[in-house]
């Protein structure tokens, strides 16, 4: 577990709502030395699975590695009656909710709870049906069934949501290690948030370099945001067909740096009418890629404002624009905040949100992408901000947040 790139694992879970589904998770991140490069590259297995899926028109989707874990959150549930609890990956580029289930007797994966098994809950059904759920580098294979989850880690706290749709699943690929499943939290129907009714979650995330305190999601009812300075922009739906409108778009219509505004074509980050293009937000990448045309305008400001000596980071971080700063422990300069203009909302990103110290160098946490590949908003950038995605209204918001006292 040690080596896995970033991994965000469930240390504490309590009920804030009496009601039922509203679930506060408390996540704690851990690092390796080299988190950004195995980010990099996991980040670029789900970019390549998005722009087969917008080729191809596949159920293909987000974020599996060969390399590490899939997933960079884990959160805790409960499946069945009596509630089995088991750790899964929490996804924002997906919709299926699934576990393992026994008799898991073809291909299954070494997981760290045990098996969850259907003849010995009271609340399970299923019509049989079969899905195959194909992601960036894996897959997984079983019936759909519906079941009674439980959040709540005492029995004090728990909250059971009964006749919740789920993958039963009897065959996987292998590289869901840590992990007993997942939980979509995309935007189709299959996905937790649709099917808790609310339709909402929202969660802040602490500093990448804070290695002592815990992030927050929140799900259901208890996913509010009233903190100062919230702004808000609306979801853009993609035309396409699955799995592309499983992702959240946004509207994004300008960066700029400092008080200058880059300049970067208006339609740069639009959703073009085939499907590709688009700018989605993303818990599961970790880097914020854009496309070239905006990417190289971003670089070339920040190559503008930093006076230490460039370095090819390529190898050591998988990042693009590298510094050598004159230690290796601290931000060498002071960086201006950069501001992402979105349709109604402008989001501030300060310096320590896109440039990082990382293997002795300065970078910047960016890198570009294809044309026809969505930009991504990673979570990188999402750090200490308190973010709501709200399907019933239709919109993301998002206010500065201290997310370590969240
Ligand atoms: C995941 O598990 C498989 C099968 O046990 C193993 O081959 C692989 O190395 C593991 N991957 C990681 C990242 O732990
Ligand atoms: C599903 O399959 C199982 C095992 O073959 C069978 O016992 C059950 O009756 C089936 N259920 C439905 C609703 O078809
Ligand atoms: C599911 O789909 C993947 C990718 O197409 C394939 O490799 C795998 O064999 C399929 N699994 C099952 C059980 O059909
Ligand atoms: C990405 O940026 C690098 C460095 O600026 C450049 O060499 C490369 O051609 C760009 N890639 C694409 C696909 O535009």
């Amino acid at each position: 577990m040690a080596s896995l790139a970033v991994l965000i694992s469930l240390v504490a879970f309590a009920m804030l709502a009496s009601s039922a589904a509203g679930v506060r998770v408390d996540l704690t991140r851990l690092h390796s030395s080299r988190f950004v490069r195995d980010a990099v590259r996991r980040d670029m297995h789900r970019h390549r699975a998005r722009r087969l899926a917008a080729s191809s028109g596949d159920t293909v989707s987000a974020p599996v590695s060969k390399d590490t874990a899939m997933g960079e959150y884990l959160m805790t549930l409960a499946i069945g009656t009596p509630p089995l609890i088991y750790p899964a990956i929490a996804d924002t580029g997906s919709d299926l909710i699934w576990t393992q289930c026994a008799p898991c007797t073809d291909q299954c994966f070494p997981q760290p709870t045990p098996l969850y098994n259907p003849a010995s809950s009271t609340t399970f059904s299923t019509n049989n049906q079969t899905y195959n759920q194909t992601y960036g580098t894996g897959w997984t294979a079983g019936i759909y069934g519906s079941e009674t989850f439980t959040f709540g880690s005492s029995p004090a706290d728990q909250t059971s949501v009964p006749g919740i749709t789920f993958g039963c699943s009897l065959a996987s690929s292998n590289n869901f290690n840590g992990s007993s499943g997942l939980v979509g939290l995309g935007r189709g129907s299959e996905s937790l948030v649709t099917q808790l009714v609310t339709g909402k979650f929202s969660y802040c995330l602490t500093p990448f370099q804070d290695t002592s305190s815990s992030s927050t999601l929140l799900l259901g009812p208890s996913a509010s945001l009233n903190d100062a300075g919230v702004s808000s922009t609306p979801f853009v739906t993609n035309p396409t067909m699955e799995p592309m409108n499983t992702y959240y778009y946004l509207d994004l219509t300008g960066i700029s740096l400092g008080t200058t505004d880059l300049s970067i074509p208006a339609d740069a980050f639009s959703l073009k009418a085939d499907g590709t293009g688009g700018l989605i937000i993303d818990s599961g990448s970790t880097i914020t890629s854009l496309v070239d045309v905006a990417y190289q305008q971003v670089r070339a400001a920040v190559l503008s404002l930093v006076t230490l000596p460039t370095a090819d980071g390529s190898a050591a971080t998988g990042l693009d624009l590298c510094f050598v700063p004159p230690s290796s422990t601290s931000a060498p300069q002071d960086m201006p905040s950069m501001t992402l203009h979105f349709n109604g909302a402008d989001m501030v990103i300060p310096g320590d949100s896109y440039m990082i110290l990382e293997s002795g160098l300065w970078c910047l946490a960016m890198q570009n992408n294809t044309d026809a590949d969505p930009s991504i908003l990673g979570n990188y950038q999402q750090q200490n901000m308190h973010i709501l995605y709200d399907i019933g209204q239709e919109t993301l918001s998002f206010a500065p947040a201290n997310c370590g006292t969240f």
